[in-house]
């Protein structure tokens, strides 16, 4: 069972290796980050006033990956270049490498959108991949993220995908 809790301060150190990682380095996070940034671009994101939220997934007591979401209305240059006004999006990795590969993602993923986001956000949730990022892109899928149309974030061909809310 994941569990998720928000982000703190406490987590920044952790944060910032993990976003150091190599398997990082391709599509999430493109160049090094310094604990300064991490703490420059994460500290304000602990208010819960701050239209991201960030959220920390835990499997068996340890501590594994990190989600946010965040609603389309207060991101307007991303919400025009994926072409949705309204609505949530979700971003997320896998920070421990020896929990690549293992399912975590989409498990969290999903666990994610059905259990934390909801009560967050109440609009349709997206989430965007670069098309070459597949592993992304099936982890979605199989987390009930549909395939909802082609666009280009920050000049990269990607595919956007809307969550199929079980009824
Ligand atoms: C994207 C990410 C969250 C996926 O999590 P994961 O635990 O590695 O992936 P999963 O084990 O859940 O597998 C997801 C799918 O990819 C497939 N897959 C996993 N590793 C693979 C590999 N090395 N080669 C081919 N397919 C692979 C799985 O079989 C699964 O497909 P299926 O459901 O059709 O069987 C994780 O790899 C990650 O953090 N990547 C770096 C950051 C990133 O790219 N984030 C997404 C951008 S928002």
């Amino acid at each position: 069972m994941i569990e998720f809790r928000s982000l703190t301060e406490a987590d920044f150190l952790m944060l910032c290796e993990w976003l150091n990682s190599p398997h990082m380095r391709a599509h999430y996070q493109k160049t090094p980050i310094t604990i300064e940034e991490v703490q420059g671009k994460y500290s304000e994101r602990l208010s819960p006033s701050h239209p991201t939220h960030c959220h920390i997934a835990r499997y068996n007591g340890e501590t594994f990956g990190m989600l946010q979401c965040y609603s389309l209305r207060n991101y307007p240059d991303f919400a025009s270049e994926i072409g949705e006004q309204d609505g949530v999006a979700v971003d997320l990795f896998i920070g421990e490498e020896r929990f690549i590969g293992k399912d975590f993602g989409k498990a969290m993923l999903r666990s994610y959108v059905l259990n934390v986001v909801p009560s967050i956000f109440p609009q349709e949730c997206f989430i965007c991949h670069a098309k070459e990022n597949k592993i992304a892109i099936r982890g979605s899928l199989s987390a009930g993220f549909l395939p909802y149309r082609d666009v280009i974030e920050r000049g990269v061909e990607s595919l956007l995908l809307s969550f199929d809310r079980p009824i």
